[in-house]
């Protein structure tokens, strides 16, 4: 097995070669002047399984584009397989038509995958249960509900004089906070009822269903801007929650969200590695939680 990374998330595949106890195999990625990437693989793959780690959050574009031409090299030396482990799956939410005239991303994005020559995708905590039915290939769609339920755990312990509750800030979101309180014992869970405007973006809050605990812990698939999260943490606080927790497995942090979450009136924003955070884009009340161990699981099960 030979494992590669991609620009987006190295640190990633490095905690990951740690995890499968294998050396990263070199990859040459020049830029030229004017952005375009030439990719060279500079080991011997043939016959190999190959893993390749990419992460296809800001600017998905890119490392979309990057990851297509690792793979073709890849396939073009010999390698056997190609597994591609792509934590944050870029241009899920695009899964389907929502207004007639528009694009189907997910869709391209699946094809040119599947074209290039992937065999396997590995990802976390998918924007539906239903995303890996665009594709044709197998998709192991792994989730990071394990780590968040273990701090929550933590948490409610250190805090048990306090009523505590999990917190979906959408309802799309409702799977998944039914799952997380089934790992924790049956924690009780309310919705926030947003909506998004889809012309301007715009999100509004129009009501809570079900009672405010004095601990809340928010769980979301991703944070890009921030607005979702801090629209529903302001809205918890009105209805009387004391100490707010934000999980969240993507941290995609676009524009002003690190500042916005800074300053927001929560405790702590729990996520994991599955996008790479620079030193200059963390926070004080940042906490990254690691899914190279789940990835190296499930890599060593099906290899
Ligand atoms: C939306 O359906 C997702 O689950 C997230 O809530 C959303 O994408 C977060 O985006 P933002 O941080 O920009 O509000």
């Amino acid at each position: 097995m030979k494992v590669f990374g991609g620009t987006s998330n190295f640190p990633l595949t490095q905690k990951l070669a740690k995890e499968l106890g294998v050396e990263i195999s070199p990859l040459e990625i020049h830029v030229f002047p004017d952005g375009e990437k030439r990719v060279r693989v500079l080991e011997r793959v043939v016959d190999e399984d190959c893993i390749v780690v990419q992460s296809t959050a800001t600017p998905g574009d890119t490392y979309y584009m990057e990851l297509f031409f690792i793979v073709d090299a890849l396939k073009r030396s010999g390698a056997r397989s190609i597994t591609a482990v792509i934590p944050y799956l870029g241009y899920q939410r695009q899964d389907h038509v929502f207004r007639d005239g528009e694009a189907v991303s997910l869709q391209v994005i699946a094809k040119t995958l599947e074209v290039v020559g992937v065999a396997r995708i590995i990802t976390f905590d998918l924007h539906t249960i239903k995303t890996p039915e665009v594709f044709n290939i197998p998709v192991d769609h792994l989730s990071a509900l394990a780590l968040f339920a273990e701090k929550i755990k933590e948490l409610s312990t250190f805090n048990s004089q306090l009523s505590t509750g999990l917190v979906s800030p959408d309802m799309g979101g409702i799977r998944r906070i039914k799952q997380l309180s089934e790992m924790l014992g049956g924690m009780p869970h309310i919705e926030v009822v947003k909506n998004r405007d889809l012309a301007s973006g715009e999100i509004s809050i129009s009501d809570v269903l079900g009672e405010v605990k004095a601990i809340a812990f928010i769980v979301d698939d991703m944070i890009a801007t921030g607005a979702t999260i801090v629209k529903a943490a302001g809205v918890l606080q009105e209805r009387g929650a004391k100490e707010i927790f934000i999980f969240a497995t993507h941290p995609v942090f676009t524009q002003d969200a690190t500042r916005i979450l800074q300053d927001a009136k929560v405790e702590k924003v729990f996520v994991t590695d599955s996008v790479d955070v620079p030193g200059d884009k963390q926070f004080s009340k940042l906490q990254i939680l690691s899914i190279a161990p789940l990835i190296a699981t499930k890599i060593r099960d099906i290899m």
